[in-house]
């Protein structure tokens, strides 16, 4: 018998003014995102925020729906928006900020699986911000971080 142990780096920054000027902004900007948000159901606002190789930023924000399943996480609306409108541009990093909540928000299972895609399609790390109320922030290398032992990409191939 082996175990074997995963280890996943957050850095945690008590404050933003730490971060670079470029992430400084892609976090406002996924603040301001979720004041726009679709949340009558839940009361819940996610705003996300994109930061594409070619400086642009895509914003989404949740959307929700009567009919609970046909609502859409901010997460999957930015990157889907993204994708859409930038299919070869690579993607450097998305913040994701939540209200209420006070620690930072950690994206759902299936947005979860959503940016590794985009990650494994671009064959390079997409760095990920999560923010809530407080100040305090974290930040991952890749989102690909969140989804460990996620099903493998080359198994479908054989
Ligand atoms: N939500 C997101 O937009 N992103 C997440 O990572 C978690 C949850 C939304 C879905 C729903 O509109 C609301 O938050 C409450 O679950």
């Amino acid at each position: 018998m082996q175990e074997k142990e995963i280890r996943i780096p957050i850095r945690v920054y008590p404050t933003i003014t730490e971060l670079p000027k470029s992430h400084q902004e892609l976090i406002l900007r996924s603040r301001q995102a979720l004041t726009r948000a679709y949340a009558p159901y839940s009361h819940f606002r996610v705003g996300a925020a994109i930061l594409l190789g070619n400086g642009e930023i895509i914003e989404g924000n949740n959307q929700e729906n009567v009919a609970f399943p046909s609502g859409l996480c901010a997460e999957r609306v930015a990157m889907f928006y993204a994708s859409s409108r930038f299919p070869d541009v690579d993607i450097e990093a998305i913040a994701v900020a939540g209200n209420p909540i006070q620690t930072p928000i950690t994206p759902c299972g299936s947005c979860r699986q959503v940016l590794s895609e985009y990650e494994w399609k671009q064959k390079r790390p997409i760095r990920i911000f999560l923010t809530g109320l407080s100040e305090e922030i974290w930040e991952l290398n890749s989102v690909n971080d969140l989804l460990p032992l996620s099903f493998n990409h080359d198994l479908k191939k054989k």
